[in-house]
């Protein structure tokens, strides 16, 4: 069946921090340019470096504000404050420890699982507890060749379930399957380290999605959930009853004035 996105996810505004249960994952779609950016002292002196790293001012500006994010969201399910926050990586291909999936490196913190995606001026951040889970996000854009994109993201029998589609529904197609694929890398750690093609999402009337990962050896029973928003494609992949979609707007105000008056 076609993969409708007919009309925008809405999102819950909280007035206060939201109870996190173990059964589910909490996403929170923020406005990158709703971050003071004056707050670089919240970041850790690895990430400090690698701001400067950043030749161009406006790459440093994105940066900053979606550590920042990370850290303020993150930051509101713990008891440790946003600048005490440690992260670290592991890749799951090479175990280098200088990329792959971040996670907390506080002890009492590893069972807060999270993941942070951004496109454009919007970013993601996914949290749960216990149970891995992954984010991402596009900006859709409506003016590449939609048949060489679906080919990045699907195979062959994959295609052809969408060759009598509109131009429109193609579109809205390759990004579902692009965000929904690539949430589960991200869950699972390995990114685009694997092919796209390798996975088959399952869209059923009245169901959630389901998720095939055709590579040996991959944990069965991922469930993945669309969110389109405006001109974003927002997707999470989880293993838990429900997730909730918030937005940051209120959240992020309310931080950024406090931690601006210490
Ligand atoms: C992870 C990846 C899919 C992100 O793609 P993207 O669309 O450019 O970026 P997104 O905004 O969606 O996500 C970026 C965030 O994902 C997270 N991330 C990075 N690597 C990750 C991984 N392997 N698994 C899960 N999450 C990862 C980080 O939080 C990162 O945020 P940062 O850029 O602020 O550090 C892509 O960079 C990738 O595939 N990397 C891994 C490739 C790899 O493993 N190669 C083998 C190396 S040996």
């Amino acid at each position: 069946m076609p993969v409708t996105i007919a009309s925008d996810v809405s999102l819950e505004v909280p007035n206060h921090q939201p109870k996190l249960d173990e059964g589910e994952v909490h996403a929170w779609i923020c406005d990158l340019g709703a971050v003071d950016a004056g707050m670089p002292a919240l970041l850790s002196a690895g990430e400090r470096e690698a701001l400067r790293r950043y030749v161009r001012e406006r790459d440093q500006l994105a940066y900053l504000r979606r550590r920042l994010i990370r850290r303020l969201v993150i930051s509101t399910y713990t008891e440790v404050s946003a600048c005490e926050l440690g992260f670290e990586s592991t890749c799951a291909i090479c175990g280098s420890t200088s990329h792959g999936k971040p996670r907390l490196s506080v002890v009492e913190l590893t069972d807060l699982e999270f993941s942070c995606s951004h496109s454009s001026e919007t970013a993601v951040v996914a949290v749960g507890r216990k149970q891995a889970l992954g984010a991402d996000i596009e900006k859709i854009d409506r003016t590449h060749p939609v048949d060489d994109l679906l080919a990045f993201t699907s195979d062959r029998d994959e295609r052809d379930r969408f060759e009598a589609h509109t131009e429109k529904d193609k579109v809205a197609s390759f990004y579902a399957l692009w965000t929904l694929k690539e949430a589960y890398l991200k869950a699972i750690g390995v990114g685009l380290s694997q092919d796209l093609a390798t996975l088959a999402v399952e869209f059923e009337k009245g169901r959630p999605a389901a998720l095939a990962d055709r590579t040996p050896k991959r944990p069965r029973g991922w469930r993945v959930v669309l969110a389109p928003l405006r001109d974003y494609c927002i997707a999470v992949s989880h293993q838990v009853d429900a997730v909730r979609w918030f937005s940051g707007a209120r959240l992020l105000s309310s931080l950024t004035s406090s931690w601006g008056s210490r």
